[in-house]
């Protein structure tokens, strides 16, 4: 098994998890001194989200270099020293490449926008007016408005799928996939272990611009965007192909045991996310990540919806495709704010506990629910458009709360965004005094996975259960786990002989034998008896005991 199989992801979104210097900003430095944190919690990787320099219309995502760190956030030599010393610790480290736009003020725009004859004119998408003058077809922008944006100096409109301050480019051009190429390479040589790229699916749109036909599913309260059917701005055939190249500068950088990973960011249905890893001839990414728990709406976090995701991915997925999961990121509400606590906690004991790479978001092991941001204070300006003013994105990027003193332990100054409200009570300091807490079951997941080749390799089985709990096994080798999920509110009994290796509530341990009732919303992973004792999870006893 190879180390991006094994591992778990640990999302760091930079603004917001230390700050070193008191500017009330996350930085480099600050990441660097919470290393050991996350040793002790027992992720194998970081992702940081970016930190290059940029204007931050879209903090961050909107980049004006791409091979340098933004003051705010440290300098190159801060970069080189966390690299070192998280690889010291055995942490592998893995970067946001922003590769579908840059920032409207990259030299690169600055360039291409100056006239129609720039050498730089054709790195972003450039098309005259439509007939009646406006934008040249229907396309929509995820952040509000039309996806296009007229220069009046030159007369024509370029393309945007972000904020007109996030120029698309045209990877039809060669010479920008190779400047693109050239971005991985100046950080393969740093030492990073991979990427996770940006919008995968946008990077080309159809050849012919054609209209986007309307949704028929749409009603008001969905995203602005989604009046339209995305033909011709997603999933493009072409976009393969660049993220093959991608893929290929990564393999030769890659050596047995040290694979330079490849991530895709890809909302799809499972059908169409599995084309993003490609074949196993011509490989893509090394997996796209996998959203659909990210998107599941609380009422359907019943045992038999989740089974059913599970199972269509796991039966999508080609023999050679390695499966990932993923709860929660800076672009979607938590995941505790979306099922509440109980079922949160639930909810990472099937994270930690299935086949396939789990991606952790920053503060989800503490339980942090979103924050509330008053209207007026807003700074996600992008994303509260895009939520049509009822949610920004800031409501999932509140700063770490490390400690219950004024600036939570993030800062010594004022935090760009709030702390979450209850951060004296809910913090990494208080959560590790309390051996029941939400910190304390993820830090035992992941431990437990770790040390568990079941856990972290083996395959999957489904296995029958009572309605309201969904159970299988992990199966390596000789060792077989059961993990049995309780997703209704009332208990359920169920028949199982083992030791139990650990539970969502963390309180109960040791040999069980017999029926056993499963709490409301009680996760327990059990090993089954090995001599004579027998496993069985029957759909009879439905009632509590
Ligand atoms: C996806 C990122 O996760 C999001 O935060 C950003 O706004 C868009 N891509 C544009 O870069």
């Amino acid at each position: 098994m190879t180390w991006w199989r094994q591992t778990a992801i640990y999302e760091i979104y930079t603004l917001s998890f230390q700050d070193s210097d008191g500017d009330g900003f996350g930085d480099l430095r600050g990441v660097r001194s919470r290393l050991d944190y996350l040793v002790e919690l027992g992720v194998g990787t970081i992702w940081l989200c970016p930190f290059y320099p940029s204007p931050m219309r879209d903090w961050g995502y909107d980049v004006a270099d791409y091979c340098d760190v933004d003051p705010r956030l440290g300098d190159l030599g801060e970069f080189d020293a966390l690299l070192r010393d998280a690889h010291a610790r055995g942490l592998r480290v893995i970067l946001d490449l922003v590769a579908n736009h840059t920032s409207s003020e990259h030299p690169w725009f600055l360039a291409s926008r100056h006239s129609r004859t720039s050498p730089k004119r054709d790195w972003y998408v450039w098309r005259d007016p439509g007939p009646d003058g406006g934008p040249p077809n229907n396309w929509l922008s995820f952040f509000g408005g039309p996806a296009w944006t007229l220069d009046p100096k030159t007369g024509q409109y370029y393309l945007h799928h972000f904020l007109p301050e996030q120029p698309d480019l045209n990877y039809r051009n060669p010479e920008v996939l190779e400047a693109m190429l050239e971005v991985m390479r100046f950080w393969l040589e740093r030492g990073v272990d991979g990427f996770r790229v940006d919008a995968a699916a946008h990077l080309i749109e159809d050849a012919h611009f054609r209209d986007e036909p309307p949704n028929p599913a749409w009603r008001p309260g969905m995203r602005e965007r989604d009046r339209l059917l995305h033909l011709y701005t997603e999933h493009q055939p072409e976009t393969h192909g660049v993220l093959q190249r991608f893929r290929a500068l990564l393999d030769r950088y890659s050596e047995p045991g040290a694979e330079r990973v490849l991530i895709g960011e890809v909302y799809a249905p499972v059908e169409v996310l599995i084309r993003y890893y490609g074949s196993a001839e011509v490989p893509e990414c090394h997996f796209p990540f996998h959203f659909t728990l990210v998107d599941l709406p609380a009422e359907a976090w019943t045992a038999e919806r989740v089974r059913e995701v599970v199972e269509a991915y796991e039966g999508a997925l080609p023999a050679w495709a390695w499966p990932n999961w993923v709860l929660g990121n800076h672009d979607r509400p938590r995941i505790s704010s979306r099922l509440g606590e109980e079922r949160a906690r639930l909810a990472h004991f099937l994270l930690f506990t299935l086949r396939g790479t789990p991606t952790l978001y920053y503060g989800d092991e503490l339980g942090l629910s979103d924050v509330e941001i008053p209207p007026d204070q807003v700074k996600d300006l992008p994303g509260f458009r895009e939520y049509g003013g009822r949610w920004s994105r800031d409501a999932a990027r509140a700063p770490m709360p490390w400690d219950g003193s004024p600036g939570g332990g993030f800062t010594t100054g004022t935090p760009w965004l709030p702390l979450p409200q209850d951060f004296r009570t809910r913090n990494v300091d208080a959560l590790r005094k309390d051996p029941r807490s939400f910190l304390h079951l993820v830090r035992q997941l992941l431990h437990l996975r770790r040390q568990t080749p079941a856990l972290a390799e083996g395959a999957y089985r489904s296995i029958p259960a009572p309605p309201g709990v969904y159970a299988y096994e992990r199966v390596w080798g000789s060792e077989r786990l059961l993990v049995a999920l309780n997703f209704s509110d009332r208990p359920r009994v169920l028949e199982a002989s083992g030791d139990v290796l650990l539970s969502t509530h963390l309180d109960r341990s040791g040999r069980q034998r017999g029926l056993l009732a499963l709490q409301p919303y009680e996760g327990i992973l059990l090993r089954p008896s090995s001599s004579g004792g027998t496993m069985e999870v029957t759909t009879d006893g439905e009632e509590a005991i």
